[in-house]
């Protein structure tokens, strides 16, 4: 069969399956078609004989063949048809990918009997391997990769980010596992009424889950960021909660801070709380000074930071050391010794009484979500997006080590998930007061 006319692409994926798969398979290819716009040619039922043309030509309309295999799928005469047609198919026509997606039980390797009759077709092929474990993205995000689909601008990335329910469920749980670090200091530590300044708020959701269940007066959130400043107004704006778009570090910012203070009649701040912050910061003396201003002589300032330097790992391998330098190769990471300098720089500004009350926070006790979401704040898909978004200072160094890491993900994740690993990421936690 000649391919004459690859223009006549009308579809991006072929999706062959059994109907036994029908749940999975339908989460991956909702997922693949309205998040990232994906054209799917999908049959909600097994592909029938008499519907063999449509099929054949289904599968010359498409860029790519996926095949979702299960013991079922396995040896359905259908699907195996398919295959077949694909792989004479893809004879022809050299830019015509197969992927071929594990979504059997875990507990059956591609080399069981179950799987004989596909393997006579796909054995040479590279498999992507669904692992339930993971967020849906990471495996259709293996599958674009395997089949050369190459997404439209930022819909992948933004998806990842901001939208996806299961990315949302994911940021929160790291958010959960970063309010657990430092929530005991908030209980101990804000009194009823307390008036409370967050310094690079973001879109507030932070400040307000480690406020969460803690009864204060009230609260400024302040980020130079409008957009996000505009959300936290929206989501947590109040009476007694306000957020304020401004430069922390422009002189303008004390003025700011006294109108504040002004306008709801305080002497100063009973908590103020930096998260995250003061890595990105070039003057983080100039910012302390100001705070210091505005902290009453009974509060207390929390710093939550980052150091490298306290990140362990056990039993380490290259493939960490590699995450964590390309991390510290990205132009978005900040200082990546900030932590071990914040007390020096707490000096420098004049406050007393400095403390690291917490250095570390480790997958240890940590349940299956909660562990996942830990390994995912450093060793999760976000090294792939960076790489996209060029934000690397030695990019041909950068894209090299990815490429090594890239190859040891699957096997030390799973190492991660048999709880063979250790992991400590190096947050650390301050309070000094004036
Ligand atoms: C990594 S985020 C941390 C957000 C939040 N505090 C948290 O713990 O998740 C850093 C925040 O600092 C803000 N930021 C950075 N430089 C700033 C500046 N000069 N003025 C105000 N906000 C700034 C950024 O817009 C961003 O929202």
């Amino acid at each position: 069969m000649e391919n004459e006319d690859r223009n006549n692409i009308e579809y991006d994926f072929f999706i062959s399956f059994s109907n036994h798969d029908i749940e999975t398979v339908l989460s991956i290819v909702n997922m693949m078609e309205q998040q990232y716009g994906a054209k799917c040619w999908f049959q909600q039922k097994d592909s029938r004989a008499e519907f063999v043309d449509a099929i054949m030509e289904g599968i010359e309309h498409s860029s790519a063949f996926i095949v979702f295999i299960s013991p079922e799928s396995a040896n359905s005469y259908f699907v195996l048809n398919e295959v077949n047609h694909a792989v004479e198919w893809r004879n022809s026509s050299e830019d015509f990918k197969i992927v071929p997606v594990l979504i059997g039980p875990a507990e059956l390797d591609i080399n069981d009997a179950a799987y004989k009759r596909i393997r006579f077709y796909l054995g040479r092929l590279n498999m992507c391997f669904y692992n339930r474990n993971e967020p849906l993205e990471v495996l259709i995000r293996k599958i674009f990769e395997q089949a050369g689909y190459v997404l439209k601008g930022e819909s992948l990335r933004e998806s990842l980010y901001h939208s996806s329910e299961i990315e949302d469920k994911r940021l929160s749980a790291q958010n959960e596992i970063l309010r657990d670090f430092s929530h005991e200091y908030f209980q101990e530590f804000v009194q009823s009424n307390a008036v409370i300044l967050d310094v690079g708020c973001a879109d507030g959701s932070n400040i307000m889950l480690r406020l969460g269940g803690i009864e204060y007066g009230r609260l400024l959130g302040v980020d130079i960021d409008k957009e996000q400043i505009a959300k936290a107004e929206k989501k947590f704006g109040s009476e007694t909660n306000k957020f304020i778009a401004c430069d922390i570090i422009s002189d303008d910012f004390a003025n700011v801070l006294e109108d504040y203070v002004d306008e709801v009649e305080i002497t100063g701040f009973d908590i103020i709380h930096i998260s995250a912050v003061l890595l990105h910061l070039s003057e983080p003396v100039k910012l302390l000074r100001v705070l210091r201003h505005f902290l009453k002589k009974s509060g207390y300032l929390f710093i939550q930071d980052e150091d490298d330097g306290a990140n362990l790992v056990y039993p380490n391998s290259k493939f960490f050391d590699r995450a964590f330098a390309i991390w510290a190769d990205s132009k978005e990471s900040g200082d990546r010794h900030c932590g071990r300098k914040i007390a020096s720089y707490l000096y420098s500004s004049g406050y007393k009484r400095i403390s690291l009350v917490k250095c570390g926070v480790s997958n240890l006790g940590l349940d299956g979500e909660k562990s996942n979401a830990l390994w995912d704040i450093y060793f999760n898909y976000h090294l792939w997006l960076a790489l996209e978004e060029d934000v690397f200072y030695n990019l041909a160094k950068t894209h090299k080590m990815l490429e090594e890491y890239k190859k040891d993900y699957d096997q030390r994740k799973q190492e991660y998930d048999e709880g063979k690993i250790f992991i400590q990421l190096g947050f650390l936690f301050f309070i000094a007061r004036k």
